[in-house]
């Protein structure tokens, strides 16, 4: 484990717009997501089952994976929600691993979600940018799914590069293992754009410059040289800014958020 937390000072909207985030409101029989989607969001009564199901498709893939005993890494877990939602679908999560910077946010959210001692997941310290990490080492080629979201876009485009490079490491060199998030991206062409306050301004993808990120880790990886070649197979959906988050930067109409997934196919099976 690394070192004792930091005292945080958290925005008490970023708080707000984690534990209302649309992972969190995924069942169809939990009913403060099912209101937060017909009165905030004005999705009508006869289209929340298949707007929710359109958004979250690969949700219900996700947990029978879990359950027949795939291994789950969530990068930046913060407060792990992601993590909880799966446990609460009933998922074991023995194989789930939540890794962050702040270990600090382990803490909290044991005591937001009054789980401590229930949960199976474990939970790291661990900086993504310290590839020679022990945790990163020692999980190599293991990972089924990899969830960072909310992670690439705070970062430029160089750093993102170093993130994809060390997830690509750590997923299992398999067909059908999968890297998804959620993130802030352009609504045009990619271009680098602030988003946040502080920190350095964020490289806004589009589909394209998101193909290419995750094909820049093959080598690196490995992903060629297995018994059958790999790359990476990258979709992603576009969908607007929330209204609760249009602030600051936020506010700039260039941007839009992206559901993206990553997944190992075999090279033969793509035109490349
Ligand atoms: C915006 S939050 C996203 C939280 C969560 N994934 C979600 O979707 O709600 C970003 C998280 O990444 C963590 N983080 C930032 N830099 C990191 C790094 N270098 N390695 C690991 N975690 C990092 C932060 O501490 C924070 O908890």
């Amino acid at each position: 484990m690394g070192p004792q937390s930091q005292q945080i000072q958290f925005d008490p909207r970023y708080v707000a717009s984690l534990l209302l985030d649309e992972a969190n409101i995924v069942s169809a029989n939990f009913a403060a997501g099912r209101e937060l989607l017909r009165q905030y969001s004005k999705i009508p009564e006869n289209e929340l089952a298949s707007h929710v199901a359109d958004i979250h498709h690969l949700y219900p893939s996700i947990l029978s994976r879990l359950h027949e005993g795939a291994a789950y890494l969530d990068v930046g877990c913060c407060l792990a929600q992601d993590i909880r939602k799966l446990a609460f679908d009933g998922a074991p999560t023995t194989n789930c691993i939540g890794i962050d910077l702040e270990p600090g946010f382990f803490t909290i959210s044991e005591a937001l979600f009054r789980d401590e001692g229930c949960l199976s997941a474990r939970f790291f310290q661990a900086d993504i940018f310290q590839s020679d990490d022990t945790l990163l080492t020692d999980i190599r080629g293991s990972m089924d799914v990899v969830h960072a979201s909310s992670f690439f876009h705070l970062f430029g485009l160089p750093k993102q590069r170093q993130v994809a490079r060390t997830i690509a490491k750590v997923v299992r060199p398999q067909p059908g293992s999968l890297v998804l998030g959620l993130q802030i991206a352009a609504a045009g062409e990619a271009e680098t754009i602030p988003v946040f306050s502080e920190g350095e301004p964020t490289y806004c993808h589009s589909l394209v410059t998101m193909q290419a990120l995750w094909d820049d880790t093959v080598q690196e990886a490995g992903l060629e040289e297995q018994e059958h070649a790999l790359s990476w197979k990258v979709g992603l959906k576009k969908k607007p800014v929330p209204a609760n988050m249009r602030i600051g930067h936020l506010a700039n109409p260039k941007l839009i958020m992206v559901m993206w997934i990553a997944e190992l196919v075999l090279k033969s099976s793509t035109s490349k």
